[in-house]
């Protein structure tokens, strides 16, 4: 297993339009288990594969507290939403961001596991707004477009900044 980079907001490879996944194969199971090293490492919750560079519709998921209810979603649908939930979420993308989004509260998933297998999964809470998180990355779609432009353009210049000095570390370092 190694450790893959993650893509950083505004990269433009993440509002690419993730591929459907044909079939699974070894070589799929051993990116989603590099996605589990980087998500596990980087303590986050989820991680599309959009982040990681593979333009495929594949995301996984943890919300557990003690990270031990791996999830693994290809090819994921939603089939039913309901409510309206509004939560304080990040992304690994946006390192130190947070906002408040809203979301289902509760909704139905359909999606195939790491074997190939189809399965349905009624989720709510922090595990439901993972998900329409991740799909939103599978769809291009990024958590800072449901705010306001100006909120927008302060988290850009914010995290455009922070890049420019680490790249200044790294040169001088
Ligand atoms: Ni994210």
């Amino acid at each position: 297993m190694s450790k893959l980079t993650v893509l950083k907001y505004p990269d433009e490879r993440l509002r690419t339009v993730a591929k459907p996944i044909d079939s699974v194969d070894d070589a799929l199971r051993a990116t989603i288990d590099d996605m589990f090293e980087t998500m596990y490492e980087s303590q986050g919750v989820g991680l599309a594969a959009t982040q990681v560079d593979v333009h495929r519709r594949l995301f996984i998921a943890d919300c557990s507290e003690d990270q031990n209810e791996a999830l693994v979603f290809i090819n994921p649908e939603i089939t039913k939403a309901e409510g309206h939930f509004a939560n304080e979420e990040g992304c690994l993308s946006f390192p130190g961001v947070y906002a408040k989004v809203e979301r289902a509260e509760r909704i139905t998933v359909t999606a195939t596991d790491r074997n190939g297998e189809q399965f349905n999964l009624d989720a709510e809470g922090l595990l439901a707004i993972c998900i329409q998180h991740e799909i939103d990355h599978l769809n291009g779609k990024l958590f800072v477009d449901y705010l306001s432009p100006l909120k927008q353009s302060r988290i850009r210049k914010k995290l455009e900044k922070e890049q420019r000095m680490n790249e200044k570390v790294g040169a001088e370092s």
